[in-house]
């Protein structure tokens, strides 16, 4: 299986629920492969600022998914700027897809307008970039949250459409859903997002934790403890629906909540120990993870094996599309002079 995300900031509890329990348990079943997607992130945010963070949030989220439960020994982290070929795969995908199939998805749309720039050549090939990372490792399964649904389907759509007009190259990838709901924001109006300022992330401290609980938006009209609250809509109850194991309790929290015998700052209280408890275990596991060069090694190593893949995906499109045919001796020779000055420092492509 492949999935990711694209390196713009640290996850939170939203993509804890969303996304990264889901991956845990995946693990169990496919061999992992974690894209750190920052050519996708360029579509939409390429200031020299946003490229220069990339690094650090690479590191961040592959910590963010170990301490989330991925273990290492199994996990494939890689960068996909680091493998040029998926530029080479995506080309031979541009012919199989329509300009207008491609207008048409809502989605691009709405990234467009999320993100406030104009729709560009790259934002409009979004999806065949993410469908060039998914069939470059030939993968069966890609776990994603709705907003992606559209852009898999359009790689199992290219996928038919290579393999019925070149030959079978690429298996048919699922989307498996995750089932989880999304988790609303602190400010109890929006989604949990790191730009709309209202997530508790994955990295955040006890304390931070705390703090950020208390101030959280509860029942706008209930302006005394003995006043009865609304439970309903109200982003305190949905998170201990979504975290707390003690059910009993949070039902008991909210009949009091209704007939106003208990006051805010109790059940956040609550909240906030409920959420610690559920973070703790991955603090440890984070500090487990952190030894210097432990991430940084991971995803090299993850990077070398999936380019190596991926160089073997182009070939076997070029050898099915007959382009590896007649002019091959010419490509071969063409190739091999004249010698960059990459490849002389020894940068150039593995066997070159
Ligand atoms: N589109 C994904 C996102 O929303 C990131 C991504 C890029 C991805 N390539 C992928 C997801 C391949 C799954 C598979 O951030």
């Amino acid at each position: 299986m492949l999935t990711g995300d694209r390196p713009t900031g640290p996850l939170h509890l939203g993509h804890l629920v969303g996304s990264l329990r889901n991956r845990v348990r995946l693990q169990a079943t496919f061999d992992a492969y974690f894209i750190i997607a920052d050519l996708h992130m360029l579509t939409t945010r390429n200031s020299p600022e946003d490229i220069a963070q990339v690094d650090v949030r690479a590191r961040g989220l592959s910590l963010d998914a170990l301490s989330a439960g991925i273990e290492p020994e199994q996990a494939v982290f890689y960068l996909q700027s680091a493998i040029p070929e998926v530029h080479e795969l995506a080309g031979l995908l541009q012919s199989l897809v329509t300009v207008s199939r491609l207008e048409r998805l809502p989605a691009l749309k709405d990234m467009a307008r999320d993100a406030g720039v104009d729709m560009s050549f790259a934002l409009l090939g979004y999806p065949i970039l993410q469908s060039a990372d998914i069939l470059s490792v030939r993968a069966n399964a890609v776990p994603v949250g709705k907003d992606n649904y559209a852009f898999v389907e359009a790689t199992r759509e290219l996928a038919r459409r290579f393999n019925g007009k070149y030959g079978e190259v690429f298996p048919v990838p699922e989307i498996i859903a995750g089932e989880a709901p999304t988790l609303i924001g602190t400010d109890g109006k929006r989604k949990m997002s790191k730009s709309l300022d209202n997530a508790i992330a994955l990295a955040d401290d006890a304390a931070t934790v705390r703090r950020k609980v208390m101030r959280m938006y509860t029942d706008p009209n209930r302006i005394r403890a003995d006043v009865p609250g609304t439970v309903e809509e109200n982003p305190v109850f949905a998170w201990l629906d979504v975290f707390a194991p003690d059910t009993i309790h949070v039902e008991g929290l909210k009949q009091r909540y209704r007939s106003g015998t208990v006051g805010d700052v109790e059940v956040k209280e609550y909240l906030a120990g409920v959420v610690n408890d559920v973070l703790e275990p991955m603090r440890e596991r984070r500090e487990r993870f952190s030894q210097p060069g432990l991430v940084d090694q991971l995803i090299e190593n993850g990077t070398r094996r999936v380019r190596t893949e991926t160089q073997e995906t182009v070939f076997a499109m070029k050898r099915a599309m007959g382009l590896t045919g007649a002019w091959n001796r010419i490509r071969r020779r063409a190739a091999r002079i004249p010698p960059t000055q990459a490849s002389q420092r020894g940068e150039g492509l593995q066997g070159e």
